[in-house]
């Protein structure tokens, strides 16, 4: 691709879609983070999301999954076509909404154990995933106790493992994770997403953050964003947006919206 990132009608999902983000607000204590994100996965589909500190990155996943710091004060979030602001955190894990945590919380009292068997909905071998991700010795541990950054993450996609959601929100899965335990992470969460079958045959989706980008190098995710501000401003190919943003920074997205804005104010 070259010039502008913004080209929707090659590289914008399509339908079926199995969420739909439509002019989302949201703030969280006095701040208003999101402004207005349109956001559509279809179904089977990776979606990456990239963008500077700050920019409301988890603070949308967040708000997909439904966490209660986050309020929506307008706009809509639809999974399946229905939507799903009326329901819980706890409804939206069930409906088969699954979110590993960019800073996995501290839960005193409860088990990985314990956790991992109200999230197995199926007959998962808690034992055998565990062994997989290298976290056995970790199954009657308080969850996140003592765990190392890279332990959390792993963590984190265990209980995927067990939950099998059918989207899949995974903030920054390899940050901290050294180079061996993220291609680790990259097979577990490339399995999950389906990502081996092919596309007509893959039913799990996923949204997936990363900074680096260096998980793309695992897993062959189809679409990528920029987020600036609240908003997503551009979209691309996964590689192409990485290799911009690294060699330009975020300011080629600034110009993207200015010329829009341009565009707006000249209409
Ligand atoms: N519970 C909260 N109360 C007040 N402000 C919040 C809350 N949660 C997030 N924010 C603010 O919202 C903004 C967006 O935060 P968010 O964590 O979504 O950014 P991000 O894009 O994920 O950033 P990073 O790349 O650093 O993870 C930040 O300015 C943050 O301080
Ligand atoms: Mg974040």
């Amino acid at each position: 691709m070259s010039g502008k990132l913004r080209d929707e009608s090659k590289l914008y999902d399509s339908p079926p879609y199995i969420l739909e983000v439509e002019d989302l607000w949201v703030k969280a204590g006095d701040n208003l983070i999101l402004k207005g994100l349109d956001l559509r996965v279809g179904v089977g589909k990776l979606h990456v999301i990239f963008g500077p500190n700050g920019s409301g990155k988890s603070t949308l996943l967040g708000a997909i999954m439904g966490l209660p710091q986050f309020e929506v004060i307008k706009g809509d979030i639809k999974f399946r076509g229905r939507s799903i602001l009326g329901l819980s955190t706890d409804e939206r894990a069930k409906l088969g909404i699954g979110l590993a945590f960019q800073r996995p919380p501290l839960i005193k009292g409860v088990r990985l154990r314990a956790l991992l068997a109200t999230l197995n909905g199926g007959d998962a071998k808690i034992e055998e995933l565990a062994d997989n991700l290298d976290l056995k010795n970790h199954l009657d541990r308080e969850l996140n106790d003592g765990f190392s950054g890279g332990e959390m993450k792993r963590s984190e996609i265990l209980q995927l493992l067990v939950q099998r959601p059918e989207l899949i929100l995974l903030d920054e899965p390899e940050s901290g994770v050294d180079l061996e335990n993220i291609t680790l992470l990259a097979r577990f969460i490339g399995e999950l997403l389906e990502r081996g079958k092919h596309i007509v045959d893959r039913k799990r989706s996923g949204i997936i953050i990363t900074h680096t980008g260096h998980i793309l190098s695992y897993l062959n995710a189809d679409i990528a964003h920029v987020m600036m501000e609240g908003k997503i401003l551009c979209h691309g190919s996964p590689m192409d947006v990485l290799h911009q943003i690294k060699a330009k920074g975020y300011k080629e997205c600034v110009e993207c919206l200015l010329a829009e804005q341009s565009k707006e104010e000249a209409a």
